[in-house]
């Protein structure tokens, strides 16, 4: 059965994975993709990893109900929380994504001695980014840290601006993150920064996110597996929020980089 029509799933706790669902269909134009933003439980980043476990299950069953090829957890805090879990709830032959992998490869990979890991407090308590990299490289030190206000900092639109530059430097002036070789920006929201922080650092710190790398291991996947959709069909991506609010119509464009319609969908019925 040729499966490549079938559309991609993304989710996310809310608008940020958009950033993600950017890089991918900046990479993959003809594919289309079904996210899902489930702004009825935001904020994921306070949330329990039993609570995410539950949430990802979840999402995830309304995506392959939607006939989805492949599922990317495009949220830090459900990637390091609750990826184990939706492996061992689904079928094998659905291969899932998730934005934390590709993070510590690429730690792992470049042979950093000194990592930085920023992201939410539900990413940070799992300590997955630590785990992972020190799995593979027992070797790196990897220092991190929660800073929650950078979501809604991001989320107000406050950035490169004199408010974020004081919120930057109250969380990365500190004792563990000197002499950084590299800062991993573990959350969705965080890529919006990306330069900011970069040259709070002077570019000494290599800043790295995972949206990119990502995108380029859903591509080689899709293309090993003969999932591809060669064929430029012009259906419709379709984004949907648990719970709708004016304000994530107005941000959206900052996430995506183009407007889209946002449709209400309660799958908490
Ligand atoms: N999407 C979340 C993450 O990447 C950030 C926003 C939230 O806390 O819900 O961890």
């Amino acid at each position: 059965m040729d499966r490549s029509g079938q559309p991609i799933g993304i989710f996310d706790s809310g608008i940020g994975g958009l950033t993600v669902a950017n890089a991918i269909k900046s990479l993959l134009p003809n594919e289309r993709i079904i996210y899902f933003g489930d702004s009825a439980h935001l904020p994921y980043g306070d949330k329990s990893a039993d609570a995410l476990r539950y949430f990802s299950i979840r999402i995830t069953k309304f995506l392959l109900d939607k006939n989805c090829k492949t599922v990317v957890v495009a949220c830090n805090s459900a990637s390091s929380t609750a990826f184990d879990t939706i492996k061992d709830f689904y079928p094998d032959d659905i291969r899932f994504f998730n934005v934390v992998d590709p993070l510590v490869q690429e730690a792992v990979g470049k042979k950093y001695n000194k990592v930085g890991v920023i992201a939410t407090k539900a990413t940070i308590r799992s300590n997955a980014y630590s785990k992972k990299i020190n799995a593979l490289d027992p070797s790196i030190n990897v220092v991190q840290l929660a800073t929650p206000l950078l979501v809604h900092m991001i989320e107000e639109g406050f950035y490169n601006n004199n408010i974020s530059h004081a919120i930057l430097d109250n969380y990365l002036n500190q004792h563990r993150f000197e002499n950084l070789d590299a800062l991993l920006l573990a959350c969705t929201h965080y890529p919006l920064i990306k330069q900011e922080i970069h040259d709070y650092f002077n570019g000494q710190v290599k800043i790295l996110d995972p949206n990119l790398a990502v995108a380029n291991q859903l591509k080689v996947y899709l293309e090993s597996n003969q999932l591809l959709n060669n064929e430029v069909k012009n259906q419709e991506d379709q984004f949907y929020v648990s719970d709708f609010t004016e304000s994530f119509l107005e941000t959206v464009k900052i996430f995506y980089g183009k407007q889209i319609e946002l449709q209400e969908i309660d799958i908490w019925k």
